[in-house]
């Protein structure tokens, strides 16, 4: 399976820095295109100038966010259709932020994927345990609870990814063991199987404190198809590094 490499910028980037990166990225896949297809997530204001940027060079575009309606009355939100309207073909959904941030239930991040993918977007949905939950040992019970309430019906392998992501390993620059990572992966495969009829073809990114001095050994893990990256995603030459470490 193809791997995929998201990077999540979150919050960050203004017009000059974040289309200097998005160039910078599109002359590396240029001038090399790496196995791996390689997504970037830009906060909204970026989309339309890093999807220019970005024209032609293989490197994809998607959102951070999108809303359960198509279009309406939602002052500040962004509908998936408008995601797609500025170039998008995918969207992270459900990120611990946004559920810590906006108090985003597994159901709302279910109708934010049923509206995604009836856009033609491609949905990542990020699960992951607290540290809590870690500690009492209700990592794998939390993971298959959010899929089971946060994927929406009717799944197949184009039009969903699912990111496993620790909240406790976000940008703190801890990360679960190889092994840890490789049982929650292998779970995830096992819980889609209920739910999708291509469930060995759903992609399953890692994401949490990914760097080039970690992907490489993350990459090899069985049923880690790929990086949800958020800081190192800021830094060209760690994001490629990261990528590269996919083959
Ligand atoms: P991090 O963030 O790589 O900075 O830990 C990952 C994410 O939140 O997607």
């Amino acid at each position: 399976m193809r791997k995929l490499v998201a990077g999540n910028w979150k919050m960050n980037g203004l017009m000059a820095d974040g289309v200097a990166r998005a160039r910078d990225l599109a002359a590396r896949a240029k001038a090399k295109p790496l196995a791996c297809e390689i997504v970037l997530c830009p906060p909204a204001t970026l989309l339309v100038p890093v999807a220019q940027a970005i024209a032609g060079s293989g490197l994809g575009l998607g959102g951070q966010d999108c809303h359960t309606a198509a279009a309406g009355p939602h002052t500040g939100d962004i509908g998936a259709p408008m995601l797609k309207d500025a170039g998008c073909s995918y969207v992270i959904l459900g990120h611990s932020e946004r559920r810590q941030d906006h108090k985003e239930s597994d159901a709302i991040v279910r109708a934010k994927a049923v509206a995604a993918v009836a856009a033609g977007l491609c949905a990542i949905v990020c699960v992951g345990e607290t540290a809590a939950e870690r500690a009492s040992g209700r990592t794998e019970a939390t993971v298959v609870r959010e899929l089971q309430n946060s994927l929406p019906p009717k799944l197949s392998a184009a039009a969903l990814v699912v990111a496993y992501e620790p909240v406790w390993a976000i940008g703190s620059g801890r990360t679960p063991t190889a092994q840890d990572v490789g049982s929650v992966h292998a779970r995830i495969r096992e819980t889609l199987r209920d739910l999708a009829a291509d469930a060995a073809a759903v992609r399953i990114l890692y994401g949490g404190s990914v760097k080039p001095a970690n992907a490489r050994d993350l990459a090899a893990v069985a049923n880690v198809d790929g990086f949800l990256v958020g800081g190192a995603s800021l830094n060209g030459d760690e994001f490629w590094s990261i990528a590269a470490a996919c083959g």
